[in-house]
């Protein structure tokens, strides 16, 4: 159970705590090595004696960190549920949509700021008449890409994710799924929006195709950086001392042992 919540992003976030630390440490030596040399005081000893920094060889440093990590896409596909463009725009609306919980007032944003990389920084997530439940908010930034939603996994993916806090009491708390679909269809603007986003239906104003336009917006909400451009090949994507920290990571065997990991990984990568 335990290593079932081990998350993929668990170890890239490990490698970006890495990196960060060896960019840190490179700011806080390099100028003050700088400022000392301009002012023609003694370099110590151990800056004279200081071997050269052995050349990395950027392109094994990349093969091997391909066998660890995954590269973030621009979005995570779901053949099931296919990202379309008239999909996200339903789907954004809806995830800044108060009418759509009971008392009028939150929204799938009130807890997942997208301005707030994706949480609400609080120790547990207010819901419901300010009422807290019991876990703090994950978030919401390529959540779609992990292989279980929750902290215990509990829903498959973000599709089936997206139904629950409409319904929790202490979240969304609307008594019931008919209950959701009848205030959408009071919106007129939705009716529309539904029919482009699931074109062909008949009554396309339901609350399984809500969670789909939800879950679609959520596919693309995903968050590339300059290591996921260096593993896709550019090798200027990050400093050297960003590939001397990646260095170190993989050659000092931080993660050995999570071969159970790396298969999560790669089953998240699908
Ligand atoms: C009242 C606050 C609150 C609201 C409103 C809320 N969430 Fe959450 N969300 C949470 C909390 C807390 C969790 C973790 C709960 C758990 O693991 O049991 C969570 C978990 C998630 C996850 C799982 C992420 C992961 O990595 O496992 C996703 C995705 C998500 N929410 C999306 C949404 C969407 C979409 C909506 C609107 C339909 C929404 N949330 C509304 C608080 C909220």
């Amino acid at each position: 159970m335990m290593h079932s919540m081990l998350k993929a992003r668990t170890l890239r976030r490990l490698a970006g705590a890495l990196l960060l630390a060896a960019g840190g440490l490179a700011l806080a030596c390099g100028p003050n090595e700088e400022k000392k040399s301009a002012q023609g005081a003694a370099p110590t000893a151990a800056a004279e004696n200081k071997p050269a920094a052995p050349a990395l060889d950027v392109a094994a440093l990349r093969s091997k960190a391909k066998g660890i990590f995954g590269v973030l896409p621009a979005e995570a596909p779901n053949p099931a549920n296919p990202v379309t463009p008239e999909k996200v725009t339903l789907g954004r609306m809806l995830f800044y949509e108060p009418r759509i919980t009971l008392s009028r007032k939150l929204s799938c944003s009130s807890c997942h700021g997208l301005d707030t990389y994706g949480v609400d920084n609080q120790p547990t997530s207010v819901g419901h008449e300010g009422q807290r439940g019991e876990r703090n908010s994950p978030t919401v930034y390529n959540a779609a890409l992990e292989f279980a939603q929750f902290w215990d996994g509990r829903a498959p993916d973000v599709e089936a994710q997206a139904k629950g806090p409409v319904l929790n009491p202490v979240e969304m708390a609307m008594p019931s799924e008919p209950e959701v679909v009848s205030r959408l269809k009071a919106i007129p603007g939705y009716g529309p929006l539904f029919a482009a986003a699931f074109p062909g239906e008949a009554d396309p104003i339901t609350f399984d195709n809500a969670a789909k336009a939800i879950a679609a917006f959520e596919r693309k909400l995903m968050t590339p950086g300059p290591f996921d451009d260096f593993m896709n090949g550019n090798d200027q994507a990050m400093t050297p001392e960003q590939l001397a920290g990646l260095q170190t990571f993989v050659d000092t065997g931080c993660i050995t042992s999570s071969s159970r990991t790396r298969r999560r990984t790669s089953a998240a990568r699908r």
